[in-house]
């Protein structure tokens, strides 16, 4: 079964809004490397990543279906926060926009009863409950941490042993 069109807008629409996800982290990265926040930088970038390996997903999937990956401008990311808390408190705020734009989504698979759609899609699904969920532990820690700044190292430390390797996995 081919792709609907409906679908195939929507999943390209999609595609746009996972490398816009990308840049927006990208932006995070410069910005934590500006302010030698390393870990923070190396965190986001790993994110970034990730962001990247999404939007392949969904270029794959569209290919495999037979439709047409159409690409448009990217938007611009901003550039500054005013703290690293501010940074982290936006990407949450990202990761749930985003989890209503695949639950939307998925809602338009079902309507139009494409079951293969709806697989691939509760990857995303799920994927959403992990950002969400990792974005909002980094959120309370900068909470705790407040503006000691041994605690804002400590935990650049932490954020600085993030591997990449989700990002492989997530590109499969
Ligand atoms: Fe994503
Ligand atoms: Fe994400």
């Amino acid at each position: 079964m081919a792709l609907s069109k409906k679908l195939e807008d929507a999943i390209n629409e999609q595609i746009n809004k996972e490398l816009y996800s990308a840049y927006l982290y990208l932006s995070m990265s410069a910005y934590a490397e500006a302010e030698g926040l390393p870990g923070f930088a190396t965190w986001m970038r790993i994110q970034a990543q990730e962001e990247v390996g999404h939007a392949m997903r969904l270029f794959d999937f569209v290919n495999n279906r037979g439709g047409r990956v159409v690409l448009k401008a990217i938007e611009m990311p901003p550039p500054v926060w005013k703290s690293p808390l501010k940074v982290f408190e936006q990407v949450l705020e990202h990761e749930q926009k985003v989890t209503g734009l695949i639950n939307r989504l998925y809602e338009l698979a079902l309507n139009e009863n494409d079951y293969a759609t709806q697989m691939e899609l509760q990857w995303f699904v799920t994927e959403q409950v992990e950002e969400e969920d990792s974005a909002g532990q980094v959120v309370e820690q900068l909470r705790r941490v407040g503006d000691q700044p041994m605690g804002l190292h400590m935990l650049d430390k932490e954020l600085g042993q993030r591997q990449a390797g989700a990002a492989a996995e997530a590109a499969e």
